[in-house]
């Protein structure tokens, strides 16, 4: 073998995996009948018992996000109230195998089942939205609200109230609830879908509208996704109870 011939063999053994890391698809979850009978068989009861467990290495779930989901201890922990059944379920599944990802939230779903998640879905499904703490002096410009029910076709930027509800509280399937969510958590979690860091979206739908906003516009929006929560009934029973 020439030099050149073997250079050649280790760059393509090098470069293969890249591209199959970049041909994964964005979740492994897919909505076939199974998945959702999994979600709607998950069992609130067993979920509010699964919340509080604690393990030598890991947290509960109410550490961090509060009981049911609805007291984050931080800002930056999002909130899980009122959350859509199948999104919450989605995000759990991503986190156990690595399309979402962050090591907190993998180290705490790593030794749970699918119907354990499940559980923890609708129990948190079941919960209203969580009332979170706005600043008062933080507004939200007419143009914000614009992009809330008109969008921007200049930017190609769909309404947000045509996927997450008019009132932000999510829809079908795996469409969150927005309302009451932390601002800061809102807006980490903008940025990482502008920046790939979040990639797990089906066809890329949060990372093309995150890319084509504004730091200001994530902002203003975060501030009025938050003030919808205050105790509305979420979008996870209306969905819950649909067939
Ligand atoms: C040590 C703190 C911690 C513990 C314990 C923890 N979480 Fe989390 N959780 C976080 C953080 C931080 C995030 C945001 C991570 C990110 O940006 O992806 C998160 C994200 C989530 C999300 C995604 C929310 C969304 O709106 O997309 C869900 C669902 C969730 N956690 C559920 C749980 C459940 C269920 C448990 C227990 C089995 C749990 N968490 C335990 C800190 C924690
Ligand atoms: C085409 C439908 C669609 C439109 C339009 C849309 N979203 Fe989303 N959004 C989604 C879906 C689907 C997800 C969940 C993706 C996933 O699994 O990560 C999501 C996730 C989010 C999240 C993350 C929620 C969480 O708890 O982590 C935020 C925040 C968000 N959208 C805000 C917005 C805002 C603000 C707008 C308007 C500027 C908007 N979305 C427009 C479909 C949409």
């Amino acid at each position: 073998m020439t030099m050149k011939q073997h250079i050649a063999i280790l760059l393509t053994s090098c470069l293969l995996p890249v591209g199959l890391i970049q041909a994964a698809p964005s979740s492994n979850v897919a909505w076939t009948v199974e998945t959702h009978r999994m979600v709607k068989n998950g069992d609130p009861a067993i979920g509010a018992k699964i919340e509080t467990v604690e393990t030598e290495d890991v947290n509960a779930c109410t550490d961090c996000h509060g009981k049911g989901g609805a007291e984050p201890d931080r800002d930056k922990h999002p909130t899980l109230a009122g959350q859509v059944a199948a999104y919450t379920y989605k995000q759990l599944r991503d986190y156990k195998d690595g399309s979402r990802k962050n090591r907190l939230m993998s180290e705490a779903v790593e030794r749970l089942t699918d119907e354990q998640l499940a559980a923890l879905a609708a129990w948190y499904a079941e919960q209203p939205l969580a009332k979170v703490e706005v600043d008062e002096e933080d507004t939200v410009s007419e143009t914000t609200v614009e992009l809330v029910f008109r969008g921007d076709k200049t930017r190609m930027i769909q309404p947000c109230a045509s996927c997450h509800g008019p009132r932000g509280e999510g829809a079908i399937i795996d469409v969150p609830a927005i309302a009451g969510q932390n601002v800061k958590y809102f807006v980490n979690t903008m940025k990482d879908y502008a920046k790939e860091k979040r990639a797990n979206d089906i066809y890329s739908r949060m990372r093309i509208i995150a890319k084509a906003l504004t730091r200001d516009e994530i902002n203003e929006l975060a501030v009025y996704y938050a003030r919808l929560g205050s105790g509305q009934d979420g979008g996870g029973l209306k969905q819950a109870s649909a067939e």
